[in-house]
């Protein structure tokens, strides 16, 4: 084992760790941290907070991304830059995201306790709202970042209860404000390069029994919102020939699409994760039913044949009711830096982890950032691939490899 592991201080990683478990506890082992919510603005303040008390300085950028910087000895080098994000799905585990900030936080914390000057600054990041459950699609903050995701559409997105973007963020930036000078930056800065750790929030590490998964790509993702309008009637009374019931409609565009998906090689992700119904009430026919499209392939072809058939079907089985397909988010599959890839193995090597190449089941903002800079990602196990679950788990030996690998590549990068 090298030096390095004596870097990252386990006790201190962990105690953060711990911290950041209680805010936005559901009391029932997971958090529910909404991007921009109370709960998530808290766990913002409790990292600004830890990070002025270390002498890093803090920013914010127009999309509500949260930097804290570590200058370098040439300060004006595009920063390392590394991180994840702290908001949470509603019924999230205490891994996803969080421990990759902490991860960030700690390789930071460790030089500053070494006294290591880098060449560049380091950069940690808070990416906002990477889990898209408040407000759609995921991976919003980073993808304004890099351009994919316009700002004003972001900014104006509203949640379920008609909330902006921008209000929620405004009213964020005010509490953080209260504890933690913030200044602001543009979008968009250049970084030398990414690194992310995460949980696999898939079975591969943990039924192997290896630590360290080193990223070499994400699959590709399409998210969708398909508005089925049909006319409220009387449930009892209406024949039929007379009804456009949008739930029937909305079930046969469902059952096309599950249709189209079918493959035995069980590689296609599709999900209907929310669907409202209009008016909702049991003894009138359905007027209205807005459900959500998640689709994923690790090849390109094949996801846009299947994201046509999306449109497709809603055009073709909607009658008698009409349908409208509103894409969210188109984010091809992705490949991280070979050059990157090579340094968390060696990084790997040198600290006697067990490791191996996998392709990301999950998005994450690195696959964002791989449009613009060197990008690599470095995932621990997580027990029984569990994720977006409050049952989510990882052991500390894993959190612990994971930061110290982190350590090792950042300080690396940051002194090239
Ligand atoms: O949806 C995703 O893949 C990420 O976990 N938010
Ligand atoms: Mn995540
Ligand atoms: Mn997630």
């Amino acid at each position: 084992m090298s030096a390095n592991l004596a870097l990252i201080d386990s006790a201190r990683l962990m105690k953060r760790h711990k911290a950041m478990m209680r805010i936005g506890a559901t009391g029932r082992g997971g958090v529910n941290r909404l991007a921009l919510s109370p709960e998530d603005t808290a766990a913002r303040t409790a990292l600004l907070e830890w990070a002025v008390s270390r002498g890093f300085s803090a920013s914010i950028d127009p999309a509500g991304n949260l930097f804290v910087r570590r200058s370098g000895i040439d300060d004006q080098a595009p920063p390392v830059v590394t991180g994840s994000h702290l908001d949470s799905q509603p019924t999230g585990g205490n891994f996803d995201g969080v421990f990759g900030v902490l991860a960030a936080f700690e390789a930071l914390e460790a030089l500053e306790d070494r006294l290591i000057q880098t060449m560049r600054p380091i950069e940690l990041v808070v990416w906002m709202n990477e889990e898209g459950a408040r407000f759609a699609p995921t991976t919003m903050g980073s993808g304004a970042f890099a351009g994919v995701l316009p700002l004003p559409e972001i900014l104006t997105t509203r949640d379920g209860d008609g909330i902006t973007v921008a209000d929620a963020l405004a009213t964020s930036i005010a509490t953080l404000e209260k504890s933690t000078p913030l200044a602001r930056r543009p979008l968009g800065t250049r970084a030398h390069a990414y690194i992310e750790t995460h949980i696999e929030q898939g079975p591969i590490l943990d039924a192997a029994d290896i630590a360290i998964g080193i990223v070499t790509g994400v699959q590709g993702l399409r998210q969708f919102e398909i508005v089925v309008s049909g006319v409220e009637r009387h449930a009892g009374t209406t024949p039929k020939h007379q009804r456009k019931d949008a739930l029937a409609s909305a079930r046969a565009i469902i059952t096309a699409i599950e249709a189209e998906c079918a493959d035995d090689e069980d590689l296609v992700r599709f999900t209907v994760g929310r669907m409202e119904v209009r008016p909702g009430v049991l003894n009138t026919i359905p007027s209205e039913v807005v459900f959500t499209v998640d689709l994923r392939h690790p090849q390109a072809a094949t996801l846009d044949r299947l994201a046509a058939s999306i449109e497709t079907a809603a055009r073709t089985h909607a009658a008698p009711c009409t349908a409208s397909v509103r894409p969210l988010l188109a984010s091809a599959p992705t490949v991280f830096d070979p050059a990157l890839i090579g340094r968390i193995a060696e990084a790997c090597d040198r600290l006697g982890y067990s490791r191996r190449d996998l392709i990301s089941g999950a998005t994450h903002d690195a696959k964002h950032l791989a449009d613009r800079c060197a990008s690599g990602m470095i995932f621990i196990p997580c027990r029984d691939g569990i994720s977006h679950n409050e049952a989510e788990s990882a052991e500390p030996e894993h959190m612990i490899a994971g930061a110290a690998v982190l350590a090792e590549v950042v300080l690396g990068l940051a002194m090239e």
